[in-house]
């Protein structure tokens, strides 16, 4: 069976850089604060109206498959990452598909929040190892300042996440010694509420004791929706930080050392470790773990804030271009986020 690798890789972060001490102007909060807890120094946003989740992941995608010397037309399979998507439904893939002129090919739309790149990329994997596709575009892209809480009360949220887009081509290799060597994928839905955006949604308060949110009085329907969800502020993210703290810092050292096991390679084998850049504290946390000298490990969190789906492809995209990927090397994605949902990918470039 032939590996998958990744041909090609893009990034596109929107012009506008927020500043911890921008953000002082909607909220209670401080460089310092933000800096200490989360190593972020700025993060980018998105134009309120020309930019969306779909066009940066475009722009994106335009720079992975120029930079594989093919063209749009060549794509014979989409997969397309966010938990921000333009629409509720359609997802973002056909949009993409739509903006870039590509013939009537699948377009999948994956829902796994900080871990849906690796889920992505794995799903990619699966069908180059088969033979079904032989250029698959995986995109990841947020933009996650449509829809944060920018007073003090959403501050522990709103001050983490930013906006951008990363994309990958995966075409089948004969090398040997390259590719994607294996993927690993895991959930737990224990604590899925700890971190989450219940509404708009069909939960209709099924899954906790606590109600997450208020309906208006109505015969029929009104419950995906309601005034009283905007009007008690029940539509932004919610996050139980220190709890996510807890846990990411046991799976993601679990998860990359599960990817080292199957392929026989200890963590100084690594090149290049790319974790999800959810916070610069859990990073430095998983490379203390692993005992990864600096130059292991590839941090941007500080630059572009956590951009969840995007932010996998982003920083390796950064790193690709910095010439801190070379051939042969060996490198690990991994990620940790909502659901909770958590993966890796051990590749040799
Ligand atoms: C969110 C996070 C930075 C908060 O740091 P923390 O040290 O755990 O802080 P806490 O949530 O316990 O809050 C500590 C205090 O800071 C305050 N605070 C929260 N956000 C703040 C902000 N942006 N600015 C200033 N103060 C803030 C809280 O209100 C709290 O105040 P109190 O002690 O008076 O009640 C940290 O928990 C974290 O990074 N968790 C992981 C989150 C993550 O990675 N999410 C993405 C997963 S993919």
């Amino acid at each position: 069976m032939k590996r998958t690798k990744i041909a090609s890789v893009g990034m596109y972060v929107p012009a506008n850089i927020v500043t911890n001490n921008d953000l002082l102007r909607y909220m209670d909060t401080s460089d310092e604060w933000i800096q200490e807890r989360t190593g972020i120094r700025e993060r980018r946003f998105a134009d309120r109206t020309r930019e969306t989740t779909t066009t940066m992941g475009v722009e994106a995608a335009k720079i992975a498959i120029e930079r594989a010397g093919i063209t749009a037309s060549d794509i014979d399979f989409i997969i397309f990452a966010t938990l921000s998507p333009d629409y509720y439904f359609p997802g973002c893939g056909v949009l993409l598909q739509r903006a870039m002129k590509m013939n009537e090919i699948g377009a999948l739309d994956v829902r796994n929040q900080c871990s849906g790149f690796v889920y992505a990329l794995s799903v990619g994997d699966q069908f180059i190892r088969t033979g079904m596709y032989k250029n698959i575009l995986v995109v990841g892209a947020e933009k996650h300042s449509f829809g944060l809480d920018f007073s003090t009360r959403g501050r522990n949220v709103s001050v983490i996440f930013g906006d951008g887009a990363g994309a990958v081509v995966l075409q089948p290799t004969d090398q040997e010694n390259q590719g994607i060597l294996s993927t690993h994928l895991h959930s737990d839905g224990e604590s899925a509420e700890i971190l989450a955006m219940y509404n708009p949604g069909t939960h209709a308060n099924h899954w906790m004791e606590q109600e997450l949110a208020d309906f208006d009085e109505a015969e029929m329907g009104e419950m995906f929706f309601s005034h009283a969800m905007i009007d008690k502020a029940q539509v932004f993210p919610n996050m139980d930080g220190p709890l996510v703290f807890k846990k990411a810092v046991i799976k993601f050292p679990e998860v990359i050392i599960e990817a080292l096991n199957k392929n026989g390679l200890q963590s100084s084998d690594l090149n290049l470790l790319i974790p999800h850049q959810a916070n610069l504290r859990i990073a430095q946390f998983v490379q203390q773990k692993l005992k990864l000298r600096d130059e292991q490990v590839y941090n941007n969190i500080q630059n572009y804030g956590n951009t969840t789906a995007a932010s996998i492809p982003i920083a390796l995209c950064e790193a690709w271009e910095l010439g801190k990927i070379k051939e042969g090397d060996l490198v690990c994605l991994a990620a940790f986020g909502s659901g909770f949902t958590w993966g890796s990918a051990l590749l040799r470039w």
